[in-house]
């Protein structure tokens, strides 16, 4: 049996994403990973309390430069962003490269970028009018939402849908399903030795 790879899962929200990485690890689709830490910089955010419901430790980062040496003296080997809303820094791309993977809630290159986060990437999509939006995961380097593209899912929008709406079925069709995915695939690849 392989080593199951080490995640560090950050977050900023309601944790929705990281939801779903917990029920994939619960039910089976994910095997090749295993969640070490949840780390938030915001310690009010519901996502923490998700962590500590399912037994999983818990840390609200200072600054970058410590969260580096507590996430390299944890072992972690896969950090996956997963509505964490701060821009991380070049020292710490670089510290993990190709080792962080991020969920974005539109087609990239479509509505990313400085400023397209949340609920408001999906009032840019409506705005634009465009028929057909999806979830994005990819690797992050110090480009927002630059890095390698992972997994797309497109997802259609309805007549009379609003922001939230839209968000619901995007996160519900698109993010759930791909997010614990690539964390099956990149966890597996790190343990073969393959990344
Ligand atoms: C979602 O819109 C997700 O696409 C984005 O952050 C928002 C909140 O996600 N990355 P979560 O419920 O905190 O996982």
């Amino acid at each position: 049996m392989l080593k199951k790879t080490k995640v560090a899962v950050m977050v900023s929200g309601g944790g929705t994403n990281l939801q779903a990485i917990i029920d994939a690890q619960k039910s089976g689709i994910i095997t090749s990973g295993e969640i070490a830490l949840v780390v938030s910089n915001k310690a009010d955010a519901y996502a923490l309390q998700r962590a500590a419901d399912n037994g999983i430790a818990t840390y609200v980062m200072t600054s970058e430069e410590v969260l580096i040496e507590k996430l390299q003296s944890e072992g972690i080997e896969l950090v996956v962003l997963a509505g964490f809303l701060k821009i991380l820094s070049p020292a710490f791309t670089r510290a993990f490269e190709n080792r962080i993977i991020n969920i974005h809630p539109s087609l990239i290159p479509s509505f990313c970028g400085k400023g397209a986060y949340g609920l408001h990437v999906h009032e840019m999509a409506l705005e634009y009018g465009v028929k057909v939006t999806g979830a994005t995961v990819h690797f992050v380097n110090e480009i927002p939402d630059g890095g390698a593209i992972i997994y797309q899912k497109a997802v259609d929008i309805l007549d009379g849908d609003t922001p939230e709406v839209l968000q619901k079925r995007v996160m519900e069709q698109a993010e759930w399903v791909l997010l614990p995915r690539a964390v099956e695939e990149i966890s597996a690849k790190i343990g073969r030795g393959e990344l």
